[in-house]
């Protein structure tokens, strides 16, 4: 089902699978802790994901919250996403191997696999009750050195994961911005043919 706040905001052109339209990125997060197998069920999803030759390019490095892993994660970030995922659950950097594990060729897709097994991880989240929010705002730099990330891994993004607390817990400035997004037209995104070809739609 649709959740109500998002019904008024998303309409799609076609009756597509709800949890799609339901994944948000609110700032607002309870700040509570997450059961591990709760956590372990979104990497689960992401597991799932295809990739170019089967490769699997990646990785989930996590902090949970009260952990002794939170601040290296948390010190990544820059001040404005500090601001709200102090009270995320968990943290996670996402990574990607630049080369297929079967003849070390550099693989010209390994993002695209990443970025799909993160969407999995956003919609099984989604499902759970849970609510995640993707950033690229951070020190890609430093996630690589403090983490101790290797060459042939690529950082792509970080991630904050929770459940969802009410927008008032949020400074003013924040609250107004604590809503889902629409989206561009189907017709601006689809081309028959060649580009530019616009496609009419119903
Ligand atoms: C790779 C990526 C990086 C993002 N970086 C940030 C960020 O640093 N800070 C932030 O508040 N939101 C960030 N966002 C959230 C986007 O602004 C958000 O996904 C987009 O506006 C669409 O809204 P929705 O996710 O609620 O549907 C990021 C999202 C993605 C996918």
């Amino acid at each position: 089902m649709i959740d109500s706040e998002i019904q008024k905001i998303r309409k799609p052109r076609y009756e597509i699978n709800p949890n799609i339209l339901n994944r948000w990125s609110p700032r607002s997060f309870s700040g509570e802790d997450l059961r591990d197998d709760d956590l372990y069920a979104l990497f689960e999803a992401a597991r799932w994901a295809p990739s170019s030759y089967n490769n699997q390019p990646w990785r989930f490095i996590f902090a949970k919250k009260n952990s002794k892993h939170w601040n290296l994660l948390f010190n990544l970030l820059g001040d404005f996403n500090k601001q709200w995922c102090a009270n995320a659950s968990v943290l996670a950097v996402i990574i990607s191997h630049k080369t297929f594990e079967y003849n070390g060729k550099p693989s010209v897709t390994h993002q695209f696999d990443t970025g799909a097994a993160w969407e999995n991880l956003a919609i099984q989240a989604t499902s759970q009750g849970l609510v995640t929010h993707a950033m690229q705002g951070f020190d890609y730099d430093k996630a690589k050195k403090d983490l101790q990330i290797p060459d042939e891994y690529e950082v792509m993004a970080m991630v904050a994961i929770g459940k969802k607390a009410p927008k008032e817990r949020l400074s003013p400035e924040l609250q107004q911005r604590e809503t889902p997004s629409d989206r561009k037209p189907l017709d601006e995104i689809i081309m028959e043919g060649k580009f530019g070809n616009r496609v009419k739609i119903g």
